[in-house]
């Protein structure tokens, strides 16, 4: 007999409700929408845990309207949408699913950068455009990726990732962080520099931090004017992290050479002027979106769902003190 009551606040992966399912009675929003607030406080009334993602911004006042729901079992590995303090005050159980995402967001931080540095999008525009007369000694000349200096924000799991191909170009690493990160050295063979050093001496700069009060706007106008004219920065971390603003006059002005953006400061929009440069290359927040990464993400967000409700502390609970406060 069904025991416990999840709301699922979009389709994913059927896997994942699969298992829920086997334990709950489970409701997902059938539409392919993110819900507005008032609509998520309707559906995850009279619930006892919510399966959401990273549109659903979970604040105080979401979780008091449903003091029924245990646990946010959030389908990502950022949590920056659920307010975690308010959570943790409450006794409710966020959890998020760190590891599996590692390797596709990594690829497609390098998909993005070998898109930027060879112009790919915008040769695939030409040539739609019927644009293509013949070879051309100097068409579309593009940036080499082999050799260079590759900078890398942020040392954790999905930069290691990122770092460790390295390798197969011969790019030399750079790395920053909060602190120098051992095993990053050991995989990539990365040094630490400070960020400015960072900045000044990479070809490329990759972003992999999580958002959160120090790093809003990390890399704002003075950063990008310590880039090197030919510098490309990419972006797969959250868009927040970029003065998106500062970036577009940058791109603009030559500033700076290219930019690979899978995440915006106001997603899911640009900043005025983003859309019209040619040297960027944009997507929809797709870094982990693979069959293999999304079905793993959302049968991680499941176990540790149902991990919840069953009394236990979730396997990746960013929270464990709200767990111990129930006790
Ligand atoms: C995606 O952006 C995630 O945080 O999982």
């Amino acid at each position: 007999m069904s025991q416990w009551k999840v709301y699922v606040t979009r389709p994913v992966p059927q896997p994942a409700i699969d298992l829920l399912a086997e334990r709950c009675e489970v409701e997902v929003n059938p539409e392919d929408r993110v819900l507005s607030k008032g609509e998520l406080i309707e559906k995850i009334k009279g619930r006892d845990g919510v399966f959401c993602l990273l549109t659903d911004k979970i604040d105080a006042e979401v979780m008091d309207a449903a003091p029924g729901v245990k646990v946010f079992a959030n389908m990502a590995v950022g949590y920056d949408n659920i307010d975690i303090p308010a959570a943790t005050a409450r006794g409710i159980l966020v959890t998020n699913t760190p590891g599996v995402l590692t390797e596709a967001t990594a690829e497609f931080a390098w998909a993005l950068l070998f898109a930027v540095a060879r112009r790919v999008v915008e040769a695939d525009k030409f040539m739609r455009a019927g644009k293509y007369r013949a070879w051309g000694p100097m068409l579309m000349l593009g940036q080499e990726i082999h050799g260079k200096i590759l900078g890398v924000i942020g040392g954790g799991r999905i930069g290691t990732a990122f770092a460790r191909r390295a390798k197969g170009f011969d790019l030399k690493v750079l790395y920053t962080d909060v602190r120098p990160n051992a095993q990053f050295e050991a995989e990539t063979g990365g040094r630490f520099v400070d960020k400015d050093t960072l900045l000044r001496e990479s070809d490329f700069v990759s972003i992999h931090v999580p958002l959160t009060p120090s790093t809003r706007h990390l890399i704002g106008e003075r950063e990008l004017k310590l880039m090197k004219k030919s510098a490309i920065l990419i972006n797969t971390s959250r868009g927040p992290v970029v003065d998106e603003a500062a970036l577009v006059k940058a791109l603009r002005e030559g500033e700076i050479w290219g930019a690979g953006l899978d995440v915006f400061e106001r997603e899911p929009e640009m900043v005025p002027g983003l859309a019209e440069l040619d040297n960027v290359v944009v997507c929809p927040h797709i870094a982990s979106a693979t069959w293999e990464t999304r079905t793993a993400m959302a049968t991680m967000a499941a176990r540790n769902l149902l991990a919840a409700l069953e009394g236990q502390l979730p396997p990746q609970c960013v929270n464990p003190e709200a767990y111990k406060q129930g006790r």
